[in-house]
């Protein structure tokens, strides 16, 4: 299996005798593949119908010459500045009516015909060109979807809007019903009257909001799916990406990944926040849940500093080789890099690159050329990646309904997810995302943070995991509405009320975080031995049905009554979390949980240390700037400040 090494190579921005140049010390870094063409679209096109591919002919032919694999761009990612130009309604327009210039990149509108028309042409000439080129390993669809515009205003988003959700809806009777327009005299007499939920003067309609998300996730993908359709139709046989962006709100990957046919990601954790390495984890661990357990790349991340934070930290020594392994535990089988060589000039001339600025003389350049030969030498021994042991629910419906206004409180979506995230991964449990159409059944335990749009068939799944013998763990703000936006028919947590043996009768949010009085409540766990406890962002009134209280509030207007519950349903658990526990209280949950799955018995928990198993391998990674001391294997093996150490079965295999 190769370990992809290599990153974004955009040799228009320098004169042919620099491309020499490259190939050389490409190889010298162990350079195994480079995406090329994500930003040449001006370069390729420099006017409407007249294409230039002969330098990229070139530098595809002196790639391959070097033995150097391509992930061949689209190039469409930033149109040139003739597009706009010539089309100035494909420029994209603000939620408060700014329509956006071109100067930066990335400025087209998703619904635009023109930039699709044109964007997919340009993909079909590229791939009609060079599907069979013999370097060709990869095709890189756009670049970064969504990353800067994500969702247009414009008029023609609005047509492109209405057309969806006649689709969707069939009749304005359907939507008026579905949105429900009863309130506030929003009833429309035709979808014409329809329009985007641009800046208004109040609340705006939760469902129209909540379908507008939807349909610019979709949208967008609609301009990877045309691309992809120029692109497989003159290049049928060679696999496609484009490259994600972690957890990303704006689209939802788990439609996206279905059409695919390799998962690829982007990320820059900052170096100086303490909460990188499990940051950073959680995206890879997301990206392998979104390859269905298979491979994945890591397309892009940095050899040093970005250019786009506020203060822009260089990485110390070891930190980079790190969390290159750290992904590559969580499965990734490449390691690329934005970009080969750092840019003289333009927007980008201050973020680091696998060969900077100053040379070959620099300590990020050597820390390059050594992970590219570690990773040439291991690649052929890793096995594949496999499932996680307990999966944690991400729902895109759920993260956008919830962060809306109008609701009981002010939530972040994300801080829940986490939380329970980072218990798992402090207690070193190997962690999948999933969803609720996912096959739950192969998880020993489901952790539910906040699923505040369900279906019923979601909460129907939930159910039956449990009652098949899983562990569940469903958090606060769950089943609260429909996928209609109507809350839940019958009562919160619908049928899932009586899985965990709980009903809610009233919120109780807490105040946000810094009011006045206390963010938080006090929380009292006897049967854990913890009686000192607090939760934030959310209590609420229960009422037990058929539950245990394992916790109860022991401060405010709810105290003494149930926080969090467990219910021993058919074989399995039903537990319920009406506050977002702390983390000391959260790892005894954790541990209750998991008791008798094996889960634990099989994993490492030293602080900042991951242990993560692929398949004969366990990759030992010390995630802080301390040498540290890892009982494991029946040993106890020491790790040097950012060190990595791998065991093949029970005995060291590389350092
Ligand atoms: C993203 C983009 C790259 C570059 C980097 C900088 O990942 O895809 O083109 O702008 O950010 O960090």
């Amino acid at each position: 299996m190769t370990i992809w090494f290599g990153g974004d190579y955009n040799p228009e921005q320098w004169a042919e005798t620099v491309w020499q140049e490259d190939v050389v010390l490409m190889q010298q870094a162990g350079v195994t593949m480079v995406t090329v063409g994500v930003f040449s679209w001006s370069w390729l096109e420099p006017q409407e119908g007249t294409f230039t591919f002969e330098w990229l002919d070139r530098v595809l032919d002196t790639l391959h010459a070097a033995g150097i694999r391509v992930d061949l761009a689209t190039a469409t990612a930033s149109p040139p500045p003739w597009l706009s130009h010539r089309y100035p309604d494909s420029l994209p327009v603000t939620e408060t009516g700014v329509r956006l210039q071109r100067g930066a990149r990335q400025a087209y509108c998703p619904s635009s015909p023109d930039y699709r028309r044109l964007a997919a042409r340009l993909a079909g000439e590229i791939a009609r060109r060079y599907a069979d080129h013999p370097a060709l390993e990869l095709w890189h669809i756009n670049n970064e979807y969504g990353c800067h515009v994500s969702r247009c205003y414009c008029e023609t988003s609005a047509a492109a809007f209405r057309r969806w959700l006649t689709n969707k809806y069939g009749t304005v009777e359907n939507l008026n019903r579905a949105w429900g327009t009863a309130f506030w005299s929003q009833r429309y007499g035709s979808i014409d009257e329809v329009t985007v939920p641009s800046a208004a003067p109040a609340f705006r309609n939760p469902t129209q909001l909540l379908d507008f998300d939807r349909f610019s996730s979709d949208e967008i993908l609609g301009i990877f799916r045309e691309e992809a359709a120029a692109v497989r139709a003159a290049s049928p046989s060679v696999p496609i990406t484009t490259n994600f962006m972690g957890l990303f709100k704006p689209l939802d990957y788990w439609a996206w990944a279905a059409e695919l046919d390799v998962i690829s990601d982007d990320c820059y954790p900052d170096p100086v926040d303490p909460d990188s390495p499990y940051l950073a984890a959680m995206t890879r661990d997301l990206m392998r849940s979104l390859a269905d357990g298979k491979p994945w790349l890591l397309m892009e991340q940095s050899a040093g500093a970005v250019n786009w934070r506020p203060s822009n930290a260089a990485k110390p020594e070891g930190m980079m080789r790190a969390w290159s392994y750290q992904a590559i535990a969580r499965g990734a089988d490449g390691i690329l890099y934005f970009q080969w060589r750092q840019s003289e000039r333009g927007a980008e001339r201050f973020h680091s690159a696998m060969l900077p600025h100053t040379g070959t003389d620099s300590v990020s350049w050597k820390a390059v050329c050594q992970l590219g030969g570690e990773l040439r030498e291991i690649g052929d021994a890793l096995d594949a990646p496999t499932h996680g042991s307990v999966g944690i629910m991400l729902d895109w419906d759920s993260w956008w309904s919830i962060e809306q206004t109008g609701l009981p409180s002010t939530i972040d979506y994300m801080e829940g997810v986490r939380a329970w995230y980072r218990t798992l991964y402090d207690a070193g449990v190997a962690i999948d995302f999933v969803n609720p159409r996912s096959d739950l059944g192969r998880y020993s335990a489901i952790v539910v943070p906040t699923l505040f749009v369900a279906t019923s068939d979601a909460l129907a799944a939930l159910s039956a995991y449990a009652e098949a013998g899983g562990r569940l763990l469903v958090g606060y703000q769950s089943g609260i509405t429909d996928e209609e936006g109507r809350l839940t028919p019958g009562g919160y947590l619908g049928s899932l009320a009586e899985t965990l043996g709980v009903r809610i009768d009233e919120f109780f949010p807490l105040p946000v975080p810094g009011s006045v009085p206390a963010d938080s409540v006090r929380l009292r766990a006897n049967d854990l031995g913890v009686r000192d406890a607090v939760g934030i962002v959310w209590s609420e009134r229960l009422v037990i049905t058929s539950a245990d209280v394992v916790a109860r509030f022991a401060s405010g207007p709810l105290e003494g009554e149930a926080a969090i519950t467990r219910r021993s349903a058919g074989a399995g658990q039903a537990w319920y979390a009406a506050t977002l526990p702390d983390p000391w209280l959260r790892s005894r949950l954790v541990a209750q949980l998991l008791a008798g799955t094996g889960v634990l018995e099989d994993a490492v928990a030293v602080p900042g240390v991951e242990v993560t198993r692929r398949g004969r391998h366990r990759f030992v990674i010390n995630q802080t700037a301390s040498a540290v001391s890892v009982p494991i294997a029946g040993q106890t093996l020491s790790v040097e400040p950012y060190g990595v150490r791998i065991l093949e079965g029970d005995t060291v295999w590389r350092d």
